[in-house]
């Protein structure tokens, strides 16, 4: 982090301080007011931290206003076009891209983990058949605590390591096993002769009495929706795991805490609530009693997949995303598919209308993601544990730099306190 000459003032009444003010590598300044309850007596007021920066990062760059997206400065668009899922892996989790034998060393040591313990098959038996897989996720990855006791030590950089090759790997093969459950068929272990996007296809869609074969076509698109989803900065989820980690609890518990946040449709649960709000409106002369409930102050109706916290021109992993919808429902030959043309209209429209322009609404990443997925056979319920599965490298990036950060402290929010004041206990008899 690099000073500047500059500081900022705050003035309360008569009082002046001096503030100190760094300067990242891209991005705004960042006025240090980590020493001011201390100076001046009082607190910074930010519901939902739209101002604040809780940590000092390296790993991912969003300028919401030009619509860029960088991992480690690389831009997401490239990555999605000439890279692959476990090669971005790689690049946020040690800070460059790797050469060919880091490369093949690293995705060695990814394919060996990927089996779980076969305890936790008996684990996952124990849940309802009708859970939501993500319900199933939470309490899967919770679990692996217990299952993997030699990697919760987060003082040692070994299990911390080990941890996070075991989140990554194991993702899918829970993920998968959370989806078969749910329609009562057999879990399918996972084939390390695939590359990691293709063994997921089959851990999903392969059953025990017919021979699989994976369709390169689908899981390149597959990859593509994990490297789009790989990390995405100081997001809800990844600030949740960053604040569960700062008390020293386990990668394990964690990460679960991440999926737990995710899964809400204000976060990553907008994939699964966009498709089924797009197979609500079902075709496109209803789209515009659609946008006038999105409008509506007294309706609580928005349009999913509409709208970011951040990105208020484009999302460019939408601008992918929904290239590789075209791209993906062309080949399988579903290109008159009604929820796209509802979709496309939908965008047409919405861009169109003064309200989303003056508010800055504009497709964010789930807006096509969940086409491409129902299209390639998964139910809606999956798509969020799909979210959660390419998130999970981005959350242990995160968790790993955190943990090696010497200005680490257990998070620790204030408040603006709006209760009584202290007022003395009334005996139940006389109240
Ligand atoms: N439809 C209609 N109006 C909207 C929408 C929408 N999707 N999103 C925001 N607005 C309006 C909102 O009513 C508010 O209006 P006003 O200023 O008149 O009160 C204004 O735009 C600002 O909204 P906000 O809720 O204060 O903005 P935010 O930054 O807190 O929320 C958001 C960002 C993503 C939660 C929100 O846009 C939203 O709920 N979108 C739909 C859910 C969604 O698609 N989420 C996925 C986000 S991308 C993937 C991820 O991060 O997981």
């Amino acid at each position: 982090m690099a000073d500047t000459d500059k500081t900022a003032t705050l003035t309360l009444g008569n009082e002046s301080w001096e503030l100190p003010v760094h300067s990242p590598t891209e991005g705004p300044d960042v006025v240090d007011i980590g020493k001011l309850y201390a100076r001046a007596g009082v607190f910074t007021y930010d519901p939902g931290f739209t101002s604040t920066a809780a940590c000092e990062s390296a790993i991912t760059y969003i300028d919401g206003d030009e619509g860029i997206l960088l991992h480690r400065g690389y831009p997401i668009g490239q990555l999605a076009e000439k890279s692959h899922y476990l090669e971005v892996c790689y690049l946020l989790l040690y800070g460059d891209l790797p050469s060919a034998e880091q490369l093949e060393d690293f995705e060695n040591r990814v394919t060996m983990h990927t089996m779980i313990h076969e305890q936790m098959h008996n684990f996952t038996r124990g849940f309802r058949r009708d859970a939501h897989p993500m319900a199933i996720m939470v309490g899967m990855v919770g679990a692996m605590s217990a299952f993997y006791h030699d990697s919760t030590d987060i003082s040692d950089p070994w299990q911390r390591e080990v941890a996070s090759i075991r989140l990554i790997a194991k993702m899918p093969t829970i993920a998968a096993m959370a989806y078969k459950y749910s329609i009562g068929q057999p879990f399918v272990y996972p084939s390390n002769a695939l590359d990691y996007a293709s063994n997921f296809l089959k851990m999903c869609f392969s059953v025990p009495a017919e021979e699989y074969h994976v369709d390169p076509i689908l899981a390149r698109a597959m990859d593509r929706i994990f490297t789009l989803h790989a990390d995405h900065e100081q997001n809800a989820s990844t600030s949740t795991v960053r604040l569960a980690s700062s008390s020293g609890a386990n990668p394990f518990a964690c990460i679960a805490a991440g999926i737990a946040c995710l899964w809400g449709p204000a976060h990553g649960g907008a994939n699964q609530a966009c498709l089924e709000m797009l197979r609500e409106i079902g075709s496109v002369d209803r789209i515009p009693e659609f946008i006038a409930r999105a409008k509506d102050k007294n309706d609580p109706f928005r349009l999913m997949g509409f709208g970011h916290r951040v990105y208020k021109n484009f999302d460019p992993r939408a601008t992918v995303m929904k290239q590789s919808a075209d791209e993906v429902l062309e080949l399988l030959g579903v290109e008159n598919n009604p929820t796209l043309q509802v979709a496309k209209e939908l965008e047409k429209q919405a861009l169109a209308d003064p309200y989303f322009a003056e508010k800055k609404l504009f497709p964010n990443v789930d807006f096509y993601s969940g086409i491409i997925l129902e299209a390639m056979g998964f139910p809606t319920s999956m798509f969020t544990p799909i979210f959660a599965l390419s998130r999970t490298v981005g959350w242990v990036a995160q968790w790993k730099e955190q943990l090696s950060d010497p200005a680490l402290k257990i998070g620790r929010p204030r408040q603006l306190y709006t209760g009584p004041s202290m007022r003395d206990y009334v005996e139940v008899e006389n109240r």
